[in-house]
């Protein structure tokens, strides 16, 4: 696996498997790898001849108050998992390669309306970092397929929309969330959570499934998300948001509504934010 830390070097490594016909798989990380990363690259290679996988904590996307510090930064032990996952080439650029111009200048971009409510919302500002720096990625990759997880539900259509309005040239593949065995969805801040927060932080997962089985049984929307919310506050979470929304496009819905529905959940534990959706 090579190790490049330049945009020109990057580019010269892409260049030469294209001359060969070679096709390239992209997966996109903020580093501190866990099963859930190397499910994405194993769909990665899957699909193409060629993985590259970065790693950049990426400033843009933290909020004055959030974790951008303190985030968990494993380097080599990223190194040695991507090495293992046969991921061909690492991108680790420095803040200055990814923004020459420095973050406050840097040229953003705003994805609207998607961004606007849930972790648009509760994060302001999030997703304009998060879908300039893919859009940064995306250009200096180039790559054919690009592989994102379902857990970030929101920042995926975020994606999707951003490559679909501006015509990029890629496919964005979505890989399912992996999960731990009592089904708390797998994240890089799960090890912030104190051995009694982790013992509780898999009733979130437990929430999303009983209501979706309320919602199946014919209840109304709006009770059952106020039930789940109340619920998870009983049991020490602060709850960012927790509601039933148009898979499609993560709009608000009817309380009647039974079809194309997604969960989707922020919250709290302590300082932990946790997030997960499932599909109704
Ligand atoms: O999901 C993440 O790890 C990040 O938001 C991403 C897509 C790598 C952009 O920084």
């Amino acid at each position: 696996m090579r190790v490049v830390k330049t945009v020109a070097e990057l580019r010269e490594a892409v260049a030469a498997w294209r001359r060969c016909g070679e096709r390239v798989a992209f997966v996109p990380t903020m580093g501190n790898l866990h099963a859930g990363h190397y499910s994405l690259l194993q769909r990665a290679r899957a699909q193409c001849e060629r993985v590259v996988a970065s790693v950049f904590v990426n400033p843009t996307q933290f909020g004055p108050n959030e974790d951008f510090a303190r985030y968990p930064r494993t380097p080599e032990q990223d190194r040695a998992g991507l090495l293992a996952a046969q991921c061909d080439l690492l991108f680790e650029p420095s803040v200055e390669q990814m923004y020459p111009y420095g973050t406050a200048a840097a040229v953003g971009v705003h994805v609207p309306v998607i961004t606007r409510e849930l972790d648009g919302a509760a994060r302001p500002g999030h997703f304009d970092g998060v879908a300039t720096v893919v859009l940064r990625l995306l250009n200096m990759v180039q790559p054919d397929v690009a592989v994102f997880g379902r857990k970030d539900l929101q920042q995926l259509m975020v994606v999707r929309r951003l490559v679909a309005d501006l015509a990029l040239p890629v496919q964005i593949d979505a890989a399912p969330t992996q999960r731990e065995a009592d089904g708390l969805a797998m994240s890089s801040r799960n090890q912030y959570l104190d051995p009694a927060q982790r013992e509780t932080a898999p009733l979130l997962h437990r929430q999303l499934q009983s209501m979706r089985g309320a919602a199946l049984d014919g209840g109304d929307l709006g009770r059952i998300e106020s039930d789940a919310a109340a619920a998870l506050a009983t049991a020490g979470f602060k709850v960012d948001y927790i509601e039933f929304r148009r898979a499609e496009d993560l709009a608000r819905v009817a309380a009647s509504t039974r079809s194309d529905l997604v969960i989707l959940a922020a919250a709290r534990l302590g300082t932990t934010r946790l997030i997960d959706n499932i599909d109704v």
